[in-house]
């Protein structure tokens, strides 16, 4: 029996089945452990079921010094020092293709809410600001025959290129960031769906939205470092595009007061993208498949490194 600690509950009957063979620690609380509540909770487990929201620095691996497996919640692994476990022998396992379609589905959520003005239109009825039927108030952009740009046409890209086709729209797409200047110059919509990686940090930089149209709209679900927030803020403010939804923030959650939420025409989810309860709970599913190869010494169904 090994020993396994879990830095959060997640939802559906999979921790049970792990609970089953193991030595289970669940985090309980709300928020997660900071980084040394973490190092003193895994210090003696052989098996992490970690959430993005947890460091996996080689200090903490370093820590461990039984660790076999790390399962991480997320198909993103970029809060695990990948080379310091595999120079470890530690496997590192994520979730990918379970939440392809609900990603996809919150891209798609976004960039309507983003083209039809929908946090403005709300906003009015709830503010007592609804007059009688306006011709030219909260006027939004069309969305079907548009050109939407698809940076990363990985699982996620493709399952929003599948989606825009529904509506008729014209998708281009760049797999590297020596491709993107022509997708950022003739988008009405871009959407980013590359891993975040040094490469990818800041990829949507002050020079990158200049080359947007004043009319386009900036969507992001895939993590928030890839996009400069205060080169974002001042395009937004100085119209060079003229819109933005995201998903995903640096850092996360965003304070109140950060002054990226006193930008106009910007909507903020909480990095919801995978949060329906049958992909929560798939990923629930996988993870711990994940674990449990580990902790016998298998190759992991869904292994990072
Ligand atoms: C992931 O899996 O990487 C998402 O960001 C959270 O579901």
């Amino acid at each position: 029996m090994a020993r396994c600690f879990v830095t959060r509950r997640l939802p559906g009957p999979a921790l049970g089945r792990l609970a089953e063979v193991h030595e289970v620690e669940v985090w309980e609380q709300r928020l997660p452990p900071t980084p040394s509540e973490l190092v003193r909770h895994a210090a003696d487990a052989d098996g992490l079921l970690t959430l993005l929201t947890d460091r996996i620095d080689a200090a903490l691996i370093d820590a461990c010094p039984q660790l076999k497996t790390i399962s991480n919640y997320a198909v993103g692994f970029d809060n695990i020092d990948l080379e310091a476990a595999t120079r470890r022998g530690i496997t590192v396992g994520n979730t990918p293709d379970v939440l392809t379609d609900a990603t996809a589905d919150l891209t798609f959520v976004l960039l309507l809410a983003a083209a039809r003005k929908l946090p403005e239109a709300t906003r009015a009825v709830t503010d007592g600001d609804w007059v009688p039927w306006e011709p030219a108030r909260h006027l939004g952009t069309e969305v079907r025959g548009a050109t939407l740009g698809i940076v990363g046409l990985g699982r996620i890209g493709k399952a929003v290129a599948q989606r825009a086709d529904g509506f008729d729209m014209r998708v281009v797409s760049a797999r590297s960031s020596d491709q993107i200047d022509g997708l950022l110059r003739e988008s009405d919509f871009v959407s980013l769906h590359v891993p975040l990686t040094p490469v990818t940090h800041h990829l949507i930089d002050a020079d990158a939205l200049a080359k947007m149209r004043p009319t386009a709209i900036l969507i992001n679900t895939a993590r928030g470092p890839i996009v400069d927030q205060v080169a974002l803020k001042a395009a937004l403010e100085q119209g060079t595009i003229a819109g933005a939804a995201l998903d995903v923030t640096d850092p996360e959650p965003l304070p109140p007061d950060d002054p990226l939420l006193s930008a106009p025409n910007l909507i903020v989810t909480p990095h919801i993208g995978s949060a329906t309860r049958a992909t929560r709970e798939r990923m629930a599913d996988i993870a711990v498949d994940n674990l449990l190869a580990g902790l016998e010494g298998r190759p992991l169904p869904h292994q990072a490194n």
